[in-house]
C-alpha cells in the first residue's frame, strides 16, 4: 500500500475535512526551499511550511547542533533543574529583543506561548489583588487552538463549535486614522476591568495576510500603556524577520510587556515555544505565599534539543546575510507586487516585509470558503509550488535563503494563473 494509503487508515490531518480532501503527498525529503515528494517531485516550500522556516529545510548547521545535543543530553525536567541552552538560549534573545523583557518562560508551540502570556497577566492582576479579568483583542485576531488563545481569537468558523464555552473578551477593530479616538475612548471605559490587551503586531497572519500600521499600532499601544492595560505582543508569526526587521514591535517605539515567540524561534526544525516578560511582570509572582506562584509549565519545558535548534537558529538569523536576504525579498516582492497591481484578477495587494499577499478578485466578498482556493492550490502544486491560500488570498512567505531564481518563477506561475483562472 502507498504512503499515502497507509496515512489515510489511521491519521486524522490538521485543519482537513477528510471526507472530502485529497490524499497527502508523502514528502520524503528537504533541502534549502525545497521539498520532494516519494517520486522525486520538487515542490518550492513558498509558506515555509506553515510558516514556521526560515533558513531553508534540513538545515546542515541546525542538523548538526541537534545532532550534538543529542548526544550530550537529550531532555531534563526543568523545575528544580537548568541547562547551558536554556539560559544561553534566553540571555541571548533577551539582548535582541525590546529592552524592557527580562525574563524567558518556555513552552512547547504558539498556542502555548499564548497561553502562558494571558496566564501571566490574568495572575499579575489577581496576585496584587486588583479585579481585572477582560482581555482586550482585535476581532479577526488568531492567536492558536487551544481554549485561552481561542477565547481571544475572532469568534469565527475556527471557534463556532466553541463559542459558548470561550472567555469573554472585549473585540477592537483594526486601528486607522479615522477609527484611533473612537477606540481609545472604548478602552478609557473599560480600562479599570481590562487586564492585557493581546495583539498580532502589524499582520494579521490567518485572518488572510490583513495589514495595519505601525502608526496607529503605537498609538494604541501608547494608551493601553497610558491606561494601565498590560501589552501581549504576539510574534509568533511576525518573530524573527518577517515583517522585515527583527521583530514586528522593533516598528514600534512602545514595548510591550510581555512577547509570544514560536514559528522561526528554531528555524522550523522542532516544536517549540516562548514567552518573555518584564521584571515588573515577574516581580508580581514573588512571594512568601505560594498562592502567588504561576503554576503552568509543560512536560517538554525547554528541551535542550529544541533549545539548540532556537541557538543554532539564531546564530544563521543574526548572519548579516540573513538580513540581507530579508531585504532583497522585501525589494524583489514590491517589485513584483507592483507589476501585478494592475491585474484584472487582482482585488488587492498587500506587502509587509517578505510577507506578499495578493487577494484575488472573485466577483464575491473575500472569503475562507471561497472556492477559488481548491482550484488555486492544486495549480501551484501542478507546479511544484506549495502556496496555500486563505480563501481568495495567495501569500508567497518563503524561507529567506529563496533564490532570485525560485522566486521568479515563482511570480511567473502567479502571472499565469492570473490569466488562466
Ligand atoms: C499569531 C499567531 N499566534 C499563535 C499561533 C499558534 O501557533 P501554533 O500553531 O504553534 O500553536 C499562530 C499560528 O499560526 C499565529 O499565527
Amino acid at each position: 500500500m502507498s504512503l499515502a494509503n497507509r496515512d489515510l487508515q489511521v491519521i486524522w490531518h490538521p485543519y482537513t475535512q477528510m471526507q472530502t480532501a485529497q490524499p497527502p503527498i508523502p514528502i520524503v525529503r528537504g533541502e534549502g526551499t525545497c521539498l520532494y515528494d516519494e517520486d522525486g517531485k520538487k515542490y518550492i516550500d513558498a509558506i515555509s511550511s506553515w510558516w514556521v522556516n526560515i533558513h531553508g529545510h534540513s538545515h546542515p548547521y541546525i542538523a548538526q547542533k541537534i545532532a550534538e545535543q543529542l548526544n550530550k543530553l537529550e531532555h531534563v525536567i526543568f523545575a528544580g533543574f537548568t541547562h547551558q541552552g536554556a539560559i544561553e538560549l534566553a540571555e541571548r534573545l533577551l539582548n535582541i529583543l525590546p529592552a524592557n523583557q527580562a525574563k524567558a518562560f518556555y513552552s512547547d508551540n504558539g498556542s502555548t506561548a499564548v497561553e502562558v502570556a494571558i496566564k501571566m497577566c490574568l495572575q499579575y492582576w489577581h496576585n496584587k489583588g486588583q479585579q481585572r479579568t477582560k482581555i482586550l483583542a482585535f476581532k479577526n485576531a488568531y492567536h492558536g487552538d487551544t481554549f485561552g488563545a481561542m477565547s481571544v481569537s475572532g469568534r469565527s468558523a475556527f471557534t463556532a463549535a466553541f463559542d459558548s464555552l470561550l472567555f469573554e473578551v472585549e473585540f477592537i477593530d483594526l486601528p486607522t486614522a479615522e477609527n484611533i479616538e473612537n477606540i481609545k475612548a472604548q478602552i478609557s471605559s473599560l480600562k479599570s476591568e481590562l487586564s492585557c490587551f493581546i495583539f498580532e503586531p502589524l499582520v494579521q497572519g490567518s485572518a488572510g495576510m490583513v495589514m495595519y500600521d505601525a502608526e496607529y499600532l503605537e498609538e494604541l499601544m501608547a494608551h493601553c500603556r497610558q491606561e494601565g492595560v498590560l501589552l501581549i505582543a504576539d510574534e509568533v508569526f511576525t518573530g524573527f524577520g518577517r515583517t522585515g526587521k527583527s521583530f514586528a514591535c522593533d516598528h514600534v517605539s512602545t514595548q510591550p510587556d510581555i512577547m509570544c515567540f514560536s514559528k522561526g524561534l528554531t528555524g522550523g526544525t522542532m516544536a517549540f515555544g516562548l514567552t518573555t516578560c518584564t521584571q515588573e511582570i515577574y516581580n508580581a509572582f514573588l512571594s512568601d505565599d505560594k498562592m502567588k506562584t504561576l503554576f503552568h509549565g509543560h512536560s517538554y519545558t525547554a528541551n535542550p534539543v529544541a533549545c539548540a535548534a532556537a541557538l543554532a537558529s539564531l546564530d544563521l538569523f543574526l548572519a548579516p546575510s540573513t538580513q540581507d536576504n530579508i531585504d532583497r525579498i522585501v525589494v524583489k516582492h514590491s517589485q513584483f507586487a507592483n507589476k501585478v497591481a494592475g491585474h484584472r484578477s487582482i482585488k488587492t495587494t498587500r506587502q509587509t516585509g517578505t510577507i506578499l499577499a495578493l487577494e484575488w478578485e472573485t466577483g464575491n466578498n473575500t472569503s475562507y470558503f471561497s472556492s477559488l482556493r481548491d482550484t488555486l492550490y492544486h495549480y501551484f502544486l501542478d507546479a511544484g509550488i506549495i502556496l496555500r491560500p486563505l480563501g481568495n488570498i495567495i501569500y508567497i512567505l518563503p524561507p529567506y535563503c529563496i533564490t532570485d531564481a525560485e522566486l521568479d518563477y515563482i511570480y511567473s506561475v502567479i502571472e499565469k494563473a492570473l490569466d488562466e483562472i
